[in-house]
């Protein structure tokens, strides 16, 4: 029978338990740790945080255990207003946005992980060269054939809110490393958050490139490996449903064919 395991240098070991701090109101978070130039096994370290000495997101504790406890734990982080996506990491099993997921929604041991499903920089970053490959593919910006106007391009209030549901993404990744589709297929299909993106130009009405985005999402698996499965609706911290974006891509697909 064939064996589905991992290969033994990546599966976690216990780690490392941090001493608890002198305080009454404590949290345990058990923190995934790996340095893939040490050559030694990813592990799961446990650390308590003070909860009257920090504030109330998982990112203030991580940044708490960091500043207090352990210095070389390493995660990525910027505005920590929910804007940049930096922080973006797996918490209590969902991917979301360390700055914006409040400790007291979650219950017992926090566990903290990377975005599954990528190479892993070090500790809580991962890898996203691919996915910003893939978002650069895309061609995120207006294309025109017309000559420039003298001072904007207009659009209509109309045509403005089409972008609603779109604009809002900030590129953190949480969908695109919740989707199995992505996880088996990440080099070939875009997965979701860059097929929102890729929407989000196809229907912006001062872009005037549509049928060459459309021939270069044309692909058995650039777009077509989406099955539905609303993992990435369901995980995206600020609310979007890239599902419903590819959906869209594939009508204007069939449309134009008619
Ligand atoms: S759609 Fe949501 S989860 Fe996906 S990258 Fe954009 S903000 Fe993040
Ligand atoms: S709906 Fe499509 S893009 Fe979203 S998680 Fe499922 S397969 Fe992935
Ligand atoms: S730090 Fe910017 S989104 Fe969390």
């Amino acid at each position: 029978m064939v064996e589905f395991r991992l290969p033994k240098n990546s599966r976690i070991k216990p780690g490392k338990t941090w001493p608890r701090p002198d305080a009454k109101n404590l949290r345990e978070f058990a923190i995934y740790r790996y340095d893939p130039d040490a050559g030694s096994n990813p592990r799961l370290d446990t650390y308590f945080v003070d909860m009257d000495a920090c504030g109330p997101m998982v990112l203030d504790a991580l940044l708490w255990i960091k500043n207090r406890i352990d210095p070389t734990l390493t995660l990525r982080r910027s505005c920590r207003e929910g804007v940049c996506g930096s922080c973006a990491m797996n918490i209590g099993g969902l991917n979301t946005l360390a700055c914006t997921k409040a400790i007291e929604e979650l219950d017992g041991v926090i566990k903290v992980y990377p975005l599954p499903h990528l190479p892993v920089v070090k500790d809580l970053v991962p890898d996203l060269t691919t996915f910003y490959a893939q978002h650069r593919s895309i061609e995120p910006w207006l294309k025109t054939v017309t000559p420039a106007p003298a001072s904007e391009w207009l659009q209509s209030r109309d045509d403005r809110e089409k972008l609603d549901g779109l604009y809002e993404c900030i590129l953190c990744a949480c969908c695109s490393t919740s989707c199995p589709s992505y996880w088996w297929n990440g080099e070939r299909y875009l997965g979701p958050a860059v097929l929102l993106q890729a929407y989000r130009w196809l229907i912006d009405s001062r872009d005037e490139a549509t049928g060459e985005r459309l021939d270069n999402l044309e692909d058995p698996f650039r777009l077509y490996r989406c099955h539905t499965i609303m993992n990435c609706a369901n995980t995206c911290p600020k609310g979007l449903n890239p599902a419903k974006a590819i959906a869209e891509i594939k009508k204007m697909m069939v449309e134009r064919r008619i």
